[in-house]
């Protein structure tokens, strides 16, 4: 348990987050399944990534580990071998779904395993599309849930479309479509995050956009490169969130990665009246730049619609933003909430109830009056990372302590958080 009593001292100075944890796990995939050296630089050494790593290695991968570096040492689709141990994708569930697509056509038997949040998490939205590809996975619950035995089997592309929105999904397929022979048609229902795709063309494959469909042909050869990872936009919107809220903050976020496809929390701040500078750096591949805050007077407003798939991992650190909006902030078509690391609307809404917030959950989001002060209590991350974080910014206006059960939950992806919390306020 952690006890946080920094209330109102404002954040100043400068950080650089941690890389993106999504564009983290696939340089590691795409370095195993190039041919020869990938080196990626500025990687995220928080517990899912870590995972990803492991379970590389435990397929047969080289993957040396520097201070600076991870040097994976690809050897083609045919460098991974059989599994002696089961693999343990952790907390993690881009890990364990995009492994079931690169797994599902590979020539040998493979057992995946996640932790109790993972246990809980549906894994047939991978799993439905990826049979109908051919894929031969068998589960708990008719294959909806872990532990997953995947027996490789060859693969036939697909028209597949995306009942929900998701990356996680729709990278798992092309997974597998590069391992079948033909083209492979993707339909999303909303633009969500393309590392996937652009990190296909960053290792010298060929994948098209058009319109909503992404189309993809099987059999590509893919060729090692070098990768920065982007500081995460997901872990920079805690520092956003609490430069924009906490009075006399001025925070500067520096090389965190801006794809288009992400930047749905400072869409967010603009509209709710943040006093925030964007500027993009002149990068090849993801987009990089720095963001500036700094503290201003906020309003509530409506976030939902196409919007959503750009911010789901930001709304547990936007419903405290709009704790301290004046008026009222409806969060809605984020059903998506509920099949996270937790029930994020569950978790959001009661966890800052225990500190006085007005939120009130409903079917697909939150609706949350403000501007409402907050009092220290005792809450829980419930093992959510993000949840924990959240919580450790709300600290920061909350009159008196606020005691953070499971604070350990944090390292799955920002490691360092309370690190940077610390320099930042402690000017
Ligand atoms: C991720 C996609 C998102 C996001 C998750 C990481 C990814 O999940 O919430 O934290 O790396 O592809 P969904 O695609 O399932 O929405």
């Amino acid at each position: 348990m952690k006890e946080l009593k920094l209330t109102n001292s404002p954040l100043n100075g400068r950080v650089e987050v941690p890389g993106d944890k999504s564009i983290s796990h696939r340089s590691v995939m795409f370095g195993a399944l190039a041919e020869g050296k990938t080196t990626i630089r500025h990687f995220l050494k928080g517990e899912d990534c870590l995972r990803t790593i492991d379970c590389f290695r435990k397929l047969g991968v080289d993957i040396e580990e520097t201070e600076e570096e991870i040097i994976v040492h690809g050897k083609g689709w045919g460098g991974l071998t059989e599994p002696s141990e089961i693999l343990d994708a952790g907390n993690s569930g881009t890990t364990i779904r995009l492994l079931l697509g690169i797994l599902s056509g590979r020539p040998f038997h493979s057992v995946l395993i996640g932790d109790e949040s993972i246990a809980r998490r549906p894994m047939d939205r991978v799993v439905v599309p990826l049979t109908e590809m051919g894929a031969k996975i068998n589960g708990r619950s008719n294959g909806r849930f872990t532990p997953l035995a995947v027996a490789g089997s060859s693969l036939r592309p697909i028209n597949y479309e995306l009942p929900v929105a998701s990356a996680q999904v729709k990278s798992a397929i092309l997974f597998a479509a590069l391992q079948a022979e033909g083209e492979t048609i993707i339909t999303e229902p909303q633009l969500t995050r393309d590392h996937t795709e652009k990190m296909i063309k960053q290792f010298g494959g060929d994948i098209t956009r058009r319109g909503n469909d992404i189309v993809l042909r099987g059999g590509q050869p893919f060729t090692g490169t070098d990768i920065y990872v982007p500081g995460d936009i997901s872990s920079a919107a805690f520092f956003l969130v609490a430069g924009a809220v906490v009075p006399g903050s001025e925070v500067i976020l520096e090389n965190v990665g801006l794809n288009p496809t992400r930047t749905g929390i400072i869409d967010v701040l603009v509209q709710m009246g943040a006093d925030i500078k964007v500027e993009e750096a002149n990068t090849a591949g993801e987009e990089m730049g720095t963001i500036t805050i700094r503290s201003s007077s906020l309003k509530g407003i409506e976030i939902g619609g196409d919007l959503i798939p750009k911010l789901i991992d930001e709304i547990p650190v936007i419903a405290l933003l709009a704790t301290q909006a004046e008026g009222k902030t409806v969060i809605k078509d984020a059903e998506e909430l509920k099949v996270k690391e937790t029930n994020r609307i569950d978790t959001v809404v009661n966890e800052l109830k225990k500190l006085g917030a007005d939120i009130k959950a409903t079917d697909d989001g939150m609706i949350i009056y403000g501007k409402s002060p907050l009092t220290g209590a005792r809450v829980s991350s419930h093992g959510d990372h993000r949840i924990g974080m959240m919580l450790a910014v709300a600290s920061l206006v909350a009159e008196g302590a606020v005691e953070l059960e499971n604070d350990e939950a944090i390292a799955v992806s920002y490691p360092s958080f309370f690190e940077d919390m610390a320099q930042l306020t402690s000017k």
